[in-house]
């Protein structure tokens, strides 16, 4: 079986359409009010497509289970054990991939309980390009550390959300796969920490990769921690899953920053 698969070779069936990060958020079903306006973006139940975007959300959301379980999948088999990462490395990524596996399950169970149907939102593939990266400590600072601490944000953000729309069914299902992330990003945290204990050099090369997956999910003060933002940084279970006090502060900063930036 080859290694290192291509993300244009991933199989899909017909009701997947794939798009840049760029072609989704024009997405007009899914752009927030006074787009440009970050001030006005926080993602609530009340707000006339806030539904729509908690749909739109949820569908990325499922798409992003489905390559994180490629990813994790290609993680086992793409490196030699005991020369490029130790078994219980490998073990940790099989693990991923059951718990994966069931969030692909939840998140159609979800769709359907949210009206949506599947491929109604394009997919894009960057998690499972950083998946792709030829050293595997890159991999889990760019998915695991990265878009999963993403995915902790937004889990916890839109528990929060059907706890607001009365909605036990969507509250519960974020709760459950909220508790597998944590897992997975302190796999990440502690992988790349023993990894990399003797290569300051590699750390370095792996926290800046980390740093610019972060960065792309920042634009705009999508993920930040003002009462605006539409996905709150959730400082708790960051600190959970291996996170420094350090390192969050630089994500808020990040935020910040981006949202300075963003057009007004
Ligand atoms: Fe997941
Ligand atoms: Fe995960």
């Amino acid at each position: 079986m080859r290694k290192i698969f291509p993300a244009d070779a991933l199989a899909r069936d017909r009701r997947f359409n794939r798009q840049t990060p760029e072609e989704r958020l024009s997405d007009p079903r899914i752009s927030r009010p006074g787009a440009g306006n970050p001030s006005s973006s926080k993602l609530t139940p009340e707000q006339a497509n806030g539904p729509d975007r908690a749909r739109a959300l949820m569908h990325g959301i499922f798409v992003g289970e489905i390559q994180a379980l490629e990813g994790a999948g290609r993680t086992c088999w793409d490196f030699e054990e005991g020369t490029d990462v130790p078994f219980e490395l490998k073990l940790d990524m099989a693990r991923q991939c059951w718990d994966e596996a069931r969030h692909c399950e939840i998140s159609v169970a979800l769709s359907d309980h949210m009206g949506t149907e599947l491929g109604e939102f394009a997919e894009n593939v960057t998690l499972y390009e950083a998946a792709c990266n030829p050293d595997p400590v890159l991999r889990l600072t760019g998915v695991n550390r990265a878009l999963e601490g993403l995915a902790i944000d937004v889990f916890n953000t839109m528990k929060e959300f059907g706890n607001m729309a009365g909605d036990p069914v969507l509250e519960f299902c974020e709760d459950w796969m909220l508790a597998d992330e944590v897992t997975h990003v302190k796999m990440g945290s502690d992988w790349l920490r023993r990894l990399t204990a003797n290569d300051k050099e590699r750390l370095d090369k792996a926290l800046e990769f980390q740093r610019v997956v972060d960065r792309l999910f920042s634009f705009n003060g999508f993920r930040g921690e003002d009462d605006d933002s539409p996905i709150q940084l959730t400082r708790r279970f960051r600190e959970l899953a291996g996170f420094s006090t350090d390192e969050i502060d630089e994500i808020a900063d990040m935020a910040r920053e981006t949202k300075n930036e963003a057009p007004v």
